[in-house]
């Protein structure tokens, strides 16, 4: 039986990034794929008073499987809600459950069919008509039933969903009209030299500071100005926005891991992009890296353990605090729904 968003207590994402819009912030968009990270982006999110977006990949969606996300992400905003009534809270945060990276007019459809009240299409690696076409079926489909597209044009360097770039192709300010024109979407992800993953940048593309820590490139602001020209009042949206958070990489180091010259965005630069048109950033990466972070300390420090509330625990607790300082110091979104808990 399909069920509506709307009976879910989800919002779509149209209200959230029009106050984003004018209150030059952006919505954070954090990824998971378990309860751990789950209870961790709703309670930072809910404590910071922010507008959250839960997004699930189609990788996440055969992890954990469809239903119980489903189901988990309902469980999500109940839990948010006892929050708010337990601090007698005059507002109330929107939460949006999105799907993230969708390559099919059919995954789409099922996710929608599920609950989810935002779909992204990525056809940015098709041929742009083709990428018009997918696209324009998808929100056809999703408007009826008031769920929110988000579109993309220009290939993120790294791993775009299955596609292996190379090169990332930056979005061409001239194509944002007509795409956004045929295609109807709500919002579009544009790429501006972010990429996915924990290797942002090549050591040959960067420059090393004091400590030997690599400097990257800067972001080309100059297209998202043009593109902010060319759509004014757009919701813009940046993928592969984690920072890569320097004593994440360190600590995993430091307890047996191996991820030399890892490299993010530094985090003035998407703060930059968040009082821009930017009103959606995607978060995965850097949860990934603090979660394994707090799991390595405790197999290091206490190898006898072997209740996984013992690990996953410390670990949930380091993502709170990570999310909760990215929406203060990074996104600007705590604070917009009242007052902090
Ligand atoms: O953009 C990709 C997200 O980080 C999701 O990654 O496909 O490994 O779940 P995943
Ligand atoms: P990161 O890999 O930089 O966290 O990007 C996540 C993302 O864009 C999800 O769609
Ligand atoms: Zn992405």
């Amino acid at each position: 039986m399909p069920v509506s968003y709307k009976d879910l207590g989800l919002d779509n994402t149209r209200a959230m990034f029009r106050k984003a819009f004018e209150g030059q912030y952006a919505v954070p968009a954090y990824n998971f794929n378990n309860m751990e990270q789950l209870q961790a982006i709703v309670t930072a999110c809910a404590e910071t008073r922010s507008p959250v977006i839960l997004q699930i990949s189609s990788g996440a969606r055969k992890y954990a499987d469809q239903t119980l996300l489903r189901y988990m992400a309902e469980g999500a905003v109940k839990m948010v809600r006892g929050m708010e009534r337990a601090h007698a809270a005059d507002q109330a945060i929107p939460i949006t459950l999105h799907l993230d990276h969708g390559d099919t007019f059919e995954l789409a459809k099922s996710c929608i069919e599920s609950g989810f009240s935002s779909v992204m299409i990525d056809g940015s690696h098709h041929p742009y008509e083709e990428n018009i076409r997918l696209t324009k079926e998808v929100v056809a489909y999703a408007r009826e039933r008031d769920v929110t597209v988000e579109g993309e044009l220009g290939i993120l360097a790294g791993i775009e969903d299955k596609v292996q770039a190379a090169q990332s192709t930056y979005t061409q300010p001239e194509e944002v009209v007509d795409f956004v024109g045929r295609t109807g979407v709500d919002s579009l992800a544009i790429s501006i030299g972010t990429s996915h993953g924990a290797y942002k940048f090549k050591p040959e593309q960067c420059t090393r500071d004091e400590r030997g820590i690599l400097v990257p490139p800067p972001l080309r602001f100059d297209i998202l100005e043009e593109v902010e020209k060319k759509l004014p009042g757009f919701p813009i949206v940046l993928h592969g926005a984690s920072s890569v958070i320097q004593d994440a990489v360190a600590m995993i180091n430091k307890y047996g891991g191996a991820m030399k010259d890892a490299i993010g965005v530094p985090e003035e630069q998407l703060r930059q992009a968040a009082k821009s048109a930017v009103c959606k950033i995607n978060i995965d990466t850097d949860g990934r890296m603090v979660m394994t972070a707090a799991v390595r300390k405790v197999f290091v420090e206490s190898p006898a353990e072997f209740d996984p509330r013992k690990y996953l625990g410390p670990a949930r607790t380091a993502l709170i605090e990570m999310y909760k300082r990215k929406n203060r110091e990074v996104l600007g979104s705590a604070g917009r729904y009242g007052k902090e808990f």
